[in-house]
Formats: structure tokens, C-alpha cells, sequence
């Protein structure tokens, strides 16, 4: 199993279990993985700045009796019978809605759920985004030596662990990246962390959405060359997303790129939520209060580009299948990546 996959895997599921109580598969995954790993040799770092971006991977399931002979096939296109039960859970889903009473809750102070999950987790729960690297080779780029001036800003940064990577192997002296979070707790943790560089680095609390339209403390209007928004945005309900793109077109540098990863409609985490999750279409709350939206293709292209403020570069569904082997069971992950940059 990939990196990208193995890391998002984990960390989505245990999320979910640990906030849920759920019995599920991580053990089992983990060791199928094991029983994989030990087949073929160790995928290292050795990829990195080597793979052309968008490519999600390159095992490819062509015939459906060799399913059980690997635990993750890539680019895996969906039936309609894939859908229509993925249609059937959701309907199932949304005769339980979360009460208007919760959802007033949920919806009314989000930073104060992610704050709580920080000062549970600490530094220990998101595992360090390395493959960003592969999969956005101009982050890596922006850390050379002769790189130049680059502002890079990462929203919604956590602990920091697509933060640290860029800035530990960075050797551009003119590289400026800031960290964002609106949960002040996991600025903290970025900010006492033994790896936090303020030669380069800084980090502060600061809501992508906020309806001021106040800028992030650090950065100035239209400065931002590259902001990293990985598993952020499905944090804001949609009534926020017009706003946040306010906001973020206020920062922007004309020709900046934004690098964007989120989980998309039908991926495992969506369908597996059960009742008194469901927020709205395609939006849930976990057991512990952090909201999650679920996006398609074509509403992430509507988001960015309706106004101009941002043109599309790529937009590309990531959708693998995650086989455990000695469980035989089969779940469906789908994430999407895309790559926008700021207009004039
Ligand atoms: C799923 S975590 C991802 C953390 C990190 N980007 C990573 O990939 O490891 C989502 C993060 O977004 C932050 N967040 C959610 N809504 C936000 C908002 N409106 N403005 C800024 N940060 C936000 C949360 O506090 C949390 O740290």
C-alpha cells in the first residue's frame, strides 16, 4: 500500500474509531499490510520529486478474480452497483439527521470540537504528510536552495504535520511558510514543537471562514505563492464556503497555486457513518463533534471557479480499493486532489 494511502487510511479510521467506539478493520489492516509489506521491498522517500503529479498509482485490478491477491488496487472505477448501494446508505442515513438542537452545536462554534480533539490527541494523531511531496512536487521544489522568495501558507495545519516536513528539509533562505489553524490548541502544539523553526516558519490561529474577512496574522494581501489546504475544507459547512473563498482570494498571489485534498463522495468514512451523523447532503458530524463534508468533482469546480477568483489546473478523484485479505472484505476509499491557481 501506498504511503499517501496507508497515512490517510489510518487516520481517518481512527478517528472515526476512536470517536465512534466502532468495531472496525485497522487491526486486520494492519496486519494484511504486514503480510503485504513483506513481499515486496519497502517503498522509501527514494520517490520523492520523481513522480509526476496525479499519479495516484499504478496497481491496476483487470481482472475481478485477482481482487484477494494484494490489499489496494488503484484507480478503480465504480459500477452501479457501487453506487446505488452507496445511494442506499446515505437514504438510509438521512432518515436519522442530527437534531436542530445538536446541529446548532456543532454548526456554532466548530473550532471548539477540533480545539478538544487537540488537547486529546496532542501532536500523536495525524501522521506526517510526506507524500505531499509526490503528489505536489512544487512544495518540494520551493524548499531548493535557489528557489527563491516563496510565501508558502498551510490552512488548517493541525500539528503540523504537512508544516514540519517543508520546513525540516527546507534550504531555501528565502522560503516564508506559515501555519494556520482555528483551534488555537493545535497552534500551540505546532508552536512548542522541538522542530519549529521561526527563522522560516510562524504559525497562528485563524479561521478560513471567517465572515470578517480578517487575513492571517504574517501575511499580506495577494502574497501567498502556494497554500496547502489538505483535509480542511470539508471541515466548513457549505453556507462557509463562499466566504472562505472570499478569504482566500484576498491572499492569493495572481498565479499562486492552492494544492487541495479532501475526501470525496462515497468514500468508506461516508458511508460508514450510522445514525444521527448526518448534518446535510453529503456532510456529517463525527462522535466527537468535527464536521466532515464528502465532496464530487463538480461542486469542488463550482466552489473554486464561479467567480473567477480561481482557475481550475487539475481536479482528479482518487479512488482505490482496500482489500483485507484474510476478512475478505473489500471497502472503497475516495479522495480528491486538485491543483487551482489565482487569477489576475
Ligand atoms: C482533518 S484535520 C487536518 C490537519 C492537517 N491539514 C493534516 O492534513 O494533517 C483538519 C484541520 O483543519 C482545521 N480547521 C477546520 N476548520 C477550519 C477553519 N475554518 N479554519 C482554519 N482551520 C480549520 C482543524 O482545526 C484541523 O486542524
Amino acid at each position: 500500500m501506498t504511503e499517501d494511502v496507508k497515512e490517510e487510511t489510518l487516520n481517518s479510521i481512527a478517528h472515526e474509531v476512536q470517536q465512534n467506539g466502532e468495531e472496525i478493520t485497522e487491526q486486520e489492516e494492519e496486519e494484511d499490510e504486514e503480510e503485504e509489506e513483506s513481499e515486496k521491498p519497502a517503498q522509501t522517500d527514494s520517490r520523492i520529486g520523481r513522480d509526476s503529479p496525479f499519479e495516484f498509482g499504478k496497481r491496476n485490478l483487470t481482472d475481478n478474480s485477482d481482487v484477494w491477491d494484494h490489499n489496494a488496487w488503484d484507480n478503480i472505477e465504480w459500477g452501479e452497483e457501487q453506487i446505488e448501494q452507496a445511494n442506499e446508505k446515505i437514504l438510509e442515513q438521512k432518515k436519522f439527521p442530527v437534531s436542530d438542537f445538536d446541529k446548532n452545536l456543532y454548526n456554532g462554534n466548530p473550532a471548539r470540537y477540533w480545539d478538544i480533539f487537540y488537547k486529546n490527541n496532542k501532536e500523536n494523531f495525524f501522521k506526517n504528510r510526506k507524500w505531499l511531496q509526490i503528489e505536489f512536487p512544487i512544495l518540494y521544489s520551493s524548499t531548493r536552495k535557489d528557489a527563491g522568495p516563496v510565501t508558502i501558507f498551510e490552512i488548517g495545519c493541525g500539528a503540523g504535520n504537512t508544516f514540519f516536513p517543508i520546513l525540516t528539509q527546507n534550504e531555501n533562505e528565502d522560503l516564508k511558510i506559515v501555519a494556520a489553524d482555528f483551534a488555537p490548541k493545535a497552534v500551540d502544539l505546532v508552536k512548542e514543537s522541538e522542530n519549529f523553526n521561526p527563522k522560516y516558519g510562524s504559525a497562528c490561529v485563524w479561521d478560513l471562514a471567517n465572515p470578517e474577512g480578517n487575513l492571517p496574522e504574517g501575511i499580506e494581501p495577494k502574497s501567498v505563492d502556494i497554500a496547502v489546504m489538505i483535509f480542511v475544507f470539508s471541515a466548513l459547512a457549505p453556507e462557509q464556503w463562499d466566504q472562505a473563498m472570499e478569504n482566500l482570494h484576498k491572499i492569493m498571489k495572481p498565479g499562486g497555486k492552492i494544492l487541495f485534498r479532501e475526501y470525496s463522495f462515497g468514500d468508506m468514512a461516508q458511508l460508514r457513518f450510522k445514525k444521527n451523523r448526518f448534518l446535510g447532503d453529503n456532510f456529517y458530524v463525527r462522535g466527537d463533534g468535527t464536521r466532515v463534508y464528502f465532496f464530487t468533482e463538480e461542486e469542488l469546480r463550482e466552489i473554486f471557479t464561479k467567480k473567477n477568483y480561481f482557475i481550475e489546473n487539475k481536479i482528479a478523484i482518487d479512488r482505490r480499493l482496500l482489500v483485507n485479505r484474510k476478512r475478505k472484505l473489500k471497502m472503497y476509499r475516495c479522495w480528491i486532489q486538485a491543483m487551482f491557481e489565482a487569477s489576475e
